[in-house]
């Protein structure tokens, strides 16, 4: 069944849905995006997307084309016409056409595309958040703006890619001999004490709104918390690793390279914090 999208201010069959060959986000990536998760009819975590599609844009001068009311209801109402349930939602702001290839940002009178499309799928019942996920480690090519949420990201599908082909379902990201986060996600271990150890907020890492979602209900559930750098060798001797973004919640990490991590199996951390994620996120998301 075609997929209503939204283009510009109209609502498309998926089919007749276009965007310029001269839009910046085409020729230069010029474009920001963000992922909400919809559950049991509700967006997650909304809030926190809305706020940081404003910082994105405010730090690439890009115009903000919504208020966080007006981007509300176009999600709700892609939602509904498209009868979702579970999945997300994919937002997508670019710096517009500009009627030619040019690297200079064009006159402000160039209006930003703006494009938005729903993915239908199963993300709470899914055999890799019950089993847990193989990761391997491979350098962190990527620039050095990872915190702004751009769709520059073609060193993700290339490790996306190394991984498939490795047998595991996600890379780990090393730069300087430290762990930044995984290809599309941010990334933790739990010490031996009970710890959970995850990189600081940094222009290095993309500031996750599920990260800080679980580092609140972490540190209210007493599980410590530690922001710091750690490396691969800390993570292969971790008591357990998982992984978190808005497309996965959490997902335990069983394997990383050649080494089991922990028992190999789900840890009680990610399963415990994967619970209370969904149950908050879900009492208090936007229903559709
Ligand atoms: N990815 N780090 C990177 C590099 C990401 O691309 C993402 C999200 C995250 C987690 O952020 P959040 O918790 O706000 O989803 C961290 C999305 C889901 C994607 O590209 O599809």
């Amino acid at each position: 069944m075609e997929r209503t999208v939204y283009v510009n201010g109209e609502f498309l069959p998926e089919s007749e849905a276009k965007v310029s060959i001269f839009d910046r986000g085409f020729l230069f990536a010029d474009a920001i995006y963000e992922v909400t998760a919809v559950v049991d009819g509700k967006l997650l975590d909304n809030d926190g997307h809305i706020a940081r599609l404003a910082r994105s844009c405010n730090e690439l001068e890009l115009t903000n084309p919504f208020t966080a009311e007006s981007l509300t209801e176009l999600q709700k109402e892609i939602a509904r016409r498209n009868n979702l349930i579970e999945g997300g939602i994919y937002l997508q702001v670019t710096r517009g056409n500009a009627g030619d290839r040019d690297f200079a940002y064009p006159a402000e009178d160039v209006p930003p595309t703006v494009v938005m499309f729903t993915q239908s799928r199963s993300v709470v019942e899914t055999p890799k958040a019950e089993k847990g996920v193989k990761v391997i480690s491979i350098p962190d090519i990527r620039w050095h703006r990872r915190d702004i949420k751009t769709t520059q990201l073609l060193s993700a599908c290339m490790a996306k890619q190394a991984a498939i082909k490795a047998g595991a379902s996600d890379t780990w990201l090393i730069e300087d001999g430290y762990v930044t986060e995984g290809s599309s996600n941010n990334v933790y271990i739990v010490t031996k004490e009970g710890k959970v150890v995850t990189r600081p907020l940094s222009n290095d890492i993309l500031h996750g709104i599920t990260r800080a979602a679980l580092l609140k209900m972490a540190s209210d559930a007493n599980i410590e918390i530690e922001e710091r750098l750690f490396t691969i060798e800390e993570a292969y001797d971790a008591e357990e690793a998982f992984l978190s973004s808005a497309s996965t919640f959490v997902w335990p990490v069983v394997q990383i390279d050649d080494k089991t991590i922990g028992s190999g199996k789900p840890g009680p951390v990610a399963k415990k914090l994967r619970e209370i994620y969904l149950e908050i996120a879900k009492s208090t998301g936007i229903s559709i």
